[in-house]
C-alpha cells in the first residue's frame, strides 16, 4: 500500500532536507535555515528585531513552574536557534512551545502514568527530547516521520539526550506495514496534520490513535490566505498554494486574526480531531502566542 505525502512534503524532503549532514545538523535553525518548515517560523523580517522582541516578551511571561522545567530540558540549542535570555536560560522558541506543551498536558492528565509515546510528525525531535526529560516514567518514545526528517531527529537526539537514546525508536512512517497497529498510551500530532493529505491522517486514526489511550493534538484551525499576512497572492507559488488547501482535517479559510472568526473555527477542529464516539476532549485550549493553533487532549472513556 503507498503513503501518499503532500506535494509540499515531498518536494520539501527532497530540496531542504537532502543532506542531513553535520554541517546540516550544525546551523539548521540559524535564521534563513531549513528549520523554518518545523519548528518556528523564520525570524527575518528585514531584521531580527520584530521576532526578537516577541519571543523575549513570551519568554519573560510564563508561569514560574516553567522556568523549572525549562532547565530541566538541557541543551537546547542545537542547531544554532536564536535566544533571548530570562532567569539566566538561554531560551528559544521552539522550546518555549515545548515546555508550554507539557504544560498544557500535565494540568490535563497524569503525564506520571504515561510510559509509551508515539509521535507522528517530529520534525527535529523538540517535543520527544522535552518528553525524554520531563516524563518520569517514560519507557519508550516512538517517532514516525518520513526518512529525511528521522535523519535529522535522530541526529538531534543523539545530541539533545544522548542518556535516552535506548528508549526511543525512528519508524519510517512510507513504510505503513512498520506502524499499522503499533499502541501507546499517548499519541501525539503537533503542527502536523496541517500538513498531510486526510486520507494518510485517516490511516493514522485507524492504526495508531485509536490504539492509544490518550491524544494529543496542537494544530491550526484553519486555513489563511497569504495576503493577510502581507504576501502578494502573485507572489506565491499556485500550486503549492492549492496543495496546503487540501491537507489536514481543518481546511476551511478563516481570518486568524478575527477573534469571532477563531471561536467556531475551534469548535468546528476539536470535533474533526476527536477520534471516536468513545473519547472526550478532556481539555483544550488555544496557543497563546499563535491562537489560531488550538490545544486539545481526547481521552478514551471505555
Ligand atoms: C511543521 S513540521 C512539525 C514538526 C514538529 N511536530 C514540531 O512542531 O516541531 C511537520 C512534520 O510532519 C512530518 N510529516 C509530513 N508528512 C508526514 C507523513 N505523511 N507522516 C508522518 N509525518 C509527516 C514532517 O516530516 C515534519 O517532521
Amino acid at each position: 500500500m503507498s503513503h501518499k505525502i503532500s506535494d509540499l512534503w515531498n518536494s520539501l524532503s527532497d530540496e531542504l532536507f537532502a543532506r542531513v549532514d553535520d554541517d546540516f545538523v550544525d546551523n539548521f535553525r540559524t535564521p534563513g535555515g531549513a528549520n523554518n518548515r518545523l519548528a518556528a517560523w523564520d525570524p527575518f523580517d528585514a531584521t531580527m528585531r520584530y521576532y526578537k522582541f516577541i519571543l523575549f516578551e513570551a519568554a519573560r511571561h510564563r508561569p514560574e513552574s516553567f522556568y523549572d522545567l525549562y532547565r530541566r530540558l538541557g541543551d537546547t540549542s542545537v542547531g544554532n536557534p536564536v535566544s533571548v535570555k530570562v532567569k539566566s536560560l538561554d531560551i528559544n522558541l521552539d522550546y518555549l512551545f515545548s515546555v508550554d506543551e507539557f504544560l498544557f498536558l500535565d494540568s490535563a492528565m497524569d503525564t506520571r502514568s504515561v510510559d509509551t509515546v508515539i509521535e507522528i510528525g517530529a520534525g527535529f525531535g523538540r517535543t520527544c527530547h522535552a518528553l525524554t526529560r520531563l516524563l518520569p516514567h517514560l519507557d519508550s518514545y516512538t517517532i514516525i516521520d518520513l526518512p529525511q526528517l528521522l535523519k535529522l531527529s535522530r541526529a538531534v537526539l543523539t545530541r539533545t539526550v544522548p542518556d535516552q537514546m535506548n528508549k526511543i525508536s525512528f519508524v519510517d512512517a512510507t513504510d505503513e506495514n512498520a506502524w499499522r497497529g503499533i499502541e501507546s498510551d499517548l499519541v501525539i500530532n503537533i503542527d502536523s496534520f496541517q500538513e498531510i493529505p486526510p486520507e494518510t491522517i485517516d490511516k493514522y486514526y485507524e492504526s495508531v490513535i485509536r490504539n492509544a489511550g490518550a491524544f494529543y493534538i496542537k494544530n491550526p484551525i484553519g486555513k489563511y490566505t497569504p495576503d493577510s499576512v502581507g504576501v502578494g497572492t502573485a507572489a506565491g507559488n499556485p500550486a503549492r498554494l492549492q496543495d496546503v488547501f487540501s491537507l489536514g482535517y481543518c481546511r476551511d479559510v478563516i481570518d486568524i486574526f478575527d477573534e469571532d472568526a477563531l471561536l467556531p473555527a475551534r469548535a468546528a477542529f476539536v470535533s474533526a480531531y476527536a477520534p471516536g464516539d468513545d473519547w472526550r476532549a478532556a481539555a483544550q485550549a488555544p496557543m497563546e502566542l499563535v491562537p489560531y493553533y488550538h490545544n486539545t487532549l481526547y481521552l478514551r472513556t471505555t
